[in-house]
């Protein structure tokens, strides 16, 4: 993405927007769906990592299914082409209307995630007089060693149902005449980074848990491991697709399956991550009593995982690389960290945690310089918000930019 004829076009281009390079997007997928079909592993694209309309049907092209949490994302998913039985539908909180209208749709599963919520699912399927497939959520009280607003499967979180509650669940479902159980679903956090130890535990005290339902006599037949495979924040060039292969085998190599079980995910993150780059300017190169500032006219209305989870994206001044005169330097190689200055750089809301980076070494910069702020395809546009009444970002893709691109 740093070819001048690009740099060129996103100089002439309102700022802020989404830009997606189609052509890494388009290789994640096909990597993804190459390596799911050799490993027989069932993909659901998490649709709250980003849910534009145009990554959404590619994705489906492929046969994927689709993982929503809410009833407007089951919806939208079928409509953007994934089909109906492909999609499974997750979340603490089901309305009854979002329940109704999934089970109208006939979705795949509902990944319920209390006993409370299997009872209603099972009422409102009977009242319709059709049947809820359900697979069960299981809180498996793992640390997926990554941020605590991203952990889910502790016991200390909100999501699935813990071991104390099993014994009863066994005895709910056999009551649910409009239920057919399908199987249990895990998902224990997001940008887990530790792949094969964090998810080799998960597939084992999952092969622990299975077993446990079996002994009960029900026969689980799906197995869902949701998702959570992390990206390269740091070096989005040097990891540009990640590690399907290592989640794939660190998966099949620590859950032993019977023939009638089948094994899905659910990335989100991985799959839109780093084909996405939040495109922004500098507005006002300002310096302040112990430091400069650089003030961008994209704030945390735009991307607010910075302002939210403390997040690392790596910033790039794309004119600097371009000026006469200089080479394409980077923080990371010490040598070249001459010419480097610090800069907290910043966004333009009226909030002192709208700060992109603090003390980030680039090249000298000014007023109108091109900005990228990367690997913000994922949890970017979808988080984004009209705070301060700012206009939303719009999205670009790099086919429309550069049409030799497309294939
Ligand atoms: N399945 C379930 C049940 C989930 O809750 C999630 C994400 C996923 C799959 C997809 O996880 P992924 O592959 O994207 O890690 N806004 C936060 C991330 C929140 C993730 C919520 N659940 C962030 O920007 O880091």
């Amino acid at each position: 993405m740093h070819s001048r004829n690009l740099h060129d076009v996103f100089a002439e281009t309102e700022t802020p927007f989404y830009f997606y390079d189609m052509r890494l997007f388009r290789r994640t997928v096909g990597e993804l769906a190459s390596l799911s079909s050799r490993y027989g592993i069932r993909v659901h694209y998490a649709v709250k990592a980003n849910s534009q309309e145009r990554l959404m049907k590619y994705i489906a092209s492929f046969g994927f299914g689709a993982d929503c949490v809410s009833g407007n994302e089951v919806l939208y998913s079928s409509r953007c082409g994934f089909r109906p039985e492909n999609i499974v539908f997750a979340g603490v909180g089901k309305t009854d209307r979002e329940i109704i209208s999934s089970l109208k749709l006939g979705i795949g599963t509902f990944n319920c995630e209390s006993l409370d919520e299997i009872s209603v699912v099972n009422s409102l399927a009977a009242s319709l007089g059709v049947r809820a497939n359900v697979s069960v959520r299981i809180n498996p009280d793992i640390d997926a060693h990554t941020h605590k607003y991203v952990t889910t499967g502790l016991y200390e979180n909100k999501f699935g149902i813990s071991r104390h509650e099993f014994e009863p669940l066994v005895q709910l479902l056999g009551q649910c005449g409009s239920v057919n159980f399908q199987g249990l679903h895990f998902h224990i956090g997001s940008q887990i980074t530790d792949v094969a130890e964090v998810y080799g535990l998960e597939c084992r005290r999952a092969a622990e848990i299975v077993t446990w339902f079996e002994d009960k006599g029900l026969t689980v037949e799906n197995i869902d491991l949701g998702g959570g495979l992390g990206v390269d924040y740091e070096d989005p060039d040097g990891s540009p697709v990640p590690d399907f292969a290592l989640w794939f085998r660190t998966i099949s190599e620590n859950l032993p399956l019977r023939p009638w079980q089948s094994v899905h995910v659910e990335p989100g993150r991985s799959v839109v991550a780093q084909c996405g780059t939040l495109i922004s300017r500098v507005l006002f190169v300002k310096s302040g009593e112990t430091k400069t500032f650089l003030i961008l006219d994209a704030g945390m209305n735009d991307l607010i995982r910075p302002a939210l989870y403390g997040a690392y994206h790596k910033i790039e001044n794309l004119s600097a690389l371009h000026r006469p005169g200089n080479f394409p330097v980077s923080a990371a190689s010490s040598d070249a960290a001459e010419g480097l200055q610090a800069y907290d750089v910043v966004g333009p809301v009226c909030e002192s945690s709208d700060v992109w980076g603090a003390g980030r070494l680039l090249p000298q910069s000014r007023r109108r310089d091109v900005m990228a702020i990367r690997s913000a395809g994922a949890y970017g546009q979808v988080m984004s918000s009209r705070y301060n009444l700012r206009d939303l970002a719009p999205a670009v893709y790099s086919d429309d930019l550069l049409p030799q691109e497309g294939e």
